[in-house]
């Protein structure tokens, strides 16, 4: 039984199904094309991205598929600087430095890519799919999307966020449950707060909203995704099931940890970036476990940490990555791309014409 959505027509998707948005070394040209490819929708997180790599990839995307991508960016957040945050986190990152051979950190000169140079190529280029997480874009801006015929989808974390995003005029909203992993997309209250499951989360928001639902979060096979159809999405989407894939730019320290017998436990952390996120725990992870409060306004660790990071995947070293992974991520499978939308399709279809 083939499934088909309003969603998945409005978008010309073979299937209801999107590859998540996942900034960082994850984000290959590859990923997304081959999962466009295969029917679902493609998507780059293009948050750290220039707006020059961003401007060359909306383009090779265009050349290099007819069916719809979606480009996915982080909305600015204000953040403020602390000196005694800054130097507290500053140590880890010096010692951390020192255990992997580096010279200690500078303060990099540019903390985050700028928000209005990357949105002014997306205007420009007009994506067939624009999404985003962390807030909600202006009413102008949302004006000027549409004037593009660019389809919207924000991220949400609680019913009040999707009628929020509605209200401010989405296309649809992606239902992002406490179990997905990598960054919570939480602006309306603390996350303490905003910490649902996708089992709750998903059918409250599909009867709070009109605009069609998307359930991410710790659905990593074809069950979770007939589960999520079951309980009225119009569509799921996928972030640790592709973590694996051939074609995701994935360290292979990275994937080693994600495979690693008896590695799937993970935590909220805000130790890499100064936001929440979800990832495996690892040494890093441990070291500031419980002192969030000292920790520096995101994009501040984010920057900071990065040298860090980077040598470490260089080095083999995944106590030093920021493991980002949802509660699933142990049903995930190293694959091509359109194995697994093919894989996870069957399974869901299956289950959907039995039941
Ligand atoms: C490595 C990684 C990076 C992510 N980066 C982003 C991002 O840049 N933008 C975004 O909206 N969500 C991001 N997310 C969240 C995913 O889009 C999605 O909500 C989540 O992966 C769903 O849960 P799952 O991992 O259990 O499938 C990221 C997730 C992961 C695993």
């Amino acid at each position: 039984m083939p499934l088909d959505t309003t969603f998945s027509r409005r978008l010309g998707l073979d299937y209801p199904l999107l590859q998540a948005p996942m900034a960082g070394e994850t984000a290959t040209l590859a990923l997304t094309l081959e999962a466009s490819r295969a029917g679902a929708l493609g998507c780059i997180g293009a948050a750290y991205f220039t707006p020059e790599k961003l401007r060359d990839t909306i383009r090779a995307l265009r050349a290099g598929t007819d069916r719809a991508f979606n480009i996915n960016l982080f909305m600015p957040l204000p953040w403020s600087v602390d000196p005694s945050r800054i130097a507290a986190y500053q140590a880890e990152i010096t010692r951390a430095h020192a255990e992997l051979g580096l010279p200690a950190p500078d303060m990099p000169a540019q903390i985050e890519e700028s928000f209005d140079a990357q949105i002014a190529v997306v205007l420009e280029e007009a994506p067939p799919v624009f999404s985003f997480t962390f807030g909600q874009p202006s009413a102008e801006l949302m004006q000027a999307l549409h004037a593009r015929n660019i389809y919207v989808i924000g991220t949400a974390t609680t019913v009040a966020e999707a009628v929020a995003l509605e209200q401010r005029g989405v296309d649809a909203v992606v239902a992002q449950g406490m179990e997905a992993g990598g960054h919570r997309g939480s602006f309306l209250k603390p996350i303490s707060q905003s910490l649902i499951g996708s089992m709750a989360l998903v059918p409250q928001m599909v009867d709070a909203v009109t605009i069609p639902v998307i359930a991410a979060g710790g659905i990593s096979d074809g069950r979770g995704v007939a589960a999520a159809l079951c309980l009225g999405a119009q569509a799921v989407a996928l972030g640790s099931a592709f973590l694996l894939s051939d074609e995701a730019g994935t360290s292979t320290a990275y994937r080693a940890a994600l495979q690693a017998d008896g590695n799937s436990e993970t935590s909220l952390t805000k130790a890499f970036s100064g936001r929440y996120a979800r990832g495996l725990r690892n040494d890093f992870l441990l070291r500031l476990e419980g002192r969030e409060d000292a920790i520096p306004d995101f994009p501040i660790p984010n920057a900071l940490s990065r040298p860090m990071r980077q040598a470490a995947a260089k080095q083999g070293k995944a106590g030093y990555l920021s493991l980002w992974a949802g509660q699933a991520v142990a049903l995930a499978r190293p694959e091509p791309v359109a194995a697994i939308v093919q894989r996870v399709m069957q399974q869901a279809e299956a289950i959907l014409a039995k039941a």
